[in-house]
């Protein structure tokens, strides 16, 4: 494998949310740089799909990261069998509720697909990635937080809480030389966000906002991913990228 990112060839990785989106592209572009992939999804049909196009390093793990004893045992598993260099906690669900009608059931639930799992994936790799001194963690975090997005206060405040969990976890574990990073993406034009936010209106707003007035493609989330997870980046932790096309 050529590039920046070469390094990656032959590193094991466990991504979590790779059915769709942005996370499909990181699979792809991980396992296009020879890197062994582990994906934890809900959605069974576009996940096994996935996997059966790209051969025998990546594997996809039909889980519902909401269910802690289901993720702990996955990557658990996983661990054991192949270890680990690299976790991108890359799974969210951004469904819109009004403040008024959050109850707490709906408040844990939203919070327990957007923040917890990502620490509790996290929990699960820490040692083994501290044992054999080195690894990386990537979260996904979103400016949606910063912008103070509306009709979507759990998962906007799952997303402030994401960056507190990388700088905590950066610092502990840096000693081991495992570094701890948080990616925040702007608007990025995946299948859900066309089906679901895209309008005329929002297009245009993106356009103005943005100082590069083209979208923001999976694959470009993808490929700074790669360059985060990789030895390019080894003076790089405790940080949080945002690739926004500079949406001002
Ligand atoms: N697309 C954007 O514009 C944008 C902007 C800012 C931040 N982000 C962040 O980037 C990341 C990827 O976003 P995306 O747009 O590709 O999202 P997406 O909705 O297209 O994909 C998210 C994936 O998570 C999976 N998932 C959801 N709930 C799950 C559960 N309980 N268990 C297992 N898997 C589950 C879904 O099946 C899906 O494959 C997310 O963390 C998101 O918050 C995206």
């Amino acid at each position: 494998m050529a590039g920046l990112a070469a390094d990656l060839d032959g590193k094991r990785s466990i991504l979590t949310g790779g059915a769709t989106g942005i996370g499909a592209a990181m699979v792809r572009a991980f396992a296009g740089q020879g890197a062994y992939v582990e994906f934890l999804d809900l959605n069974a049909e576009a996940g096994a799909k996935l996997a059966s196009e790209l051969g025998a390093r990546v594997r996809f793990h039909h889980v519902d990261l909401t269910d802690t004893d289901a993720l702990q045992a996955c990557i658990g598993e996983i661990a054991g069998a192949r270890g680990v260099d690299i976790l991108v906690n890359g799974a969210a669900n951004d469904m819109r509720h009004k403040y008024e009608d959050v109850t707490p059931d709906s408040w844990r639930s939203t919070l327990a697909v957007n923040l917890d799992h990502q620490f509790f994936c996290a929990q699960s790799v820490l040692p083994v990635m501290r044992a054999q001194k080195a690894g990386v963690i990537l979260n996904f975090g979103s400016i949606a937080w910063r912008e103070g997005l509306a009709d979507a206060v759990g998962y906007v405040t799952a997303k402030a809480g994401i960056e507190g969990l990388t700088k905590s976890l950066a610092r502990e574990a840096g000693s081991d030389g495992v570094r701890v990073n948080c990616l925040l993406p702007g608007f990025v034009r995946t299948e859900r966000q066309v089906e679901k936010w895209l309008t005329p209106e929002l297009e245009a707003t993106v356009m103005e906002r943005q100082c590069l007035p083209r979208y923001i493609e999976p694959q470009d989330i993808a490929d700074v991913a790669l360059f985060l997870c990789s030895d390019a980046a080894r003076a790089l932790t405790n940080q949080t990228i945002v690739v926004d096309a500079g949406w001002t």
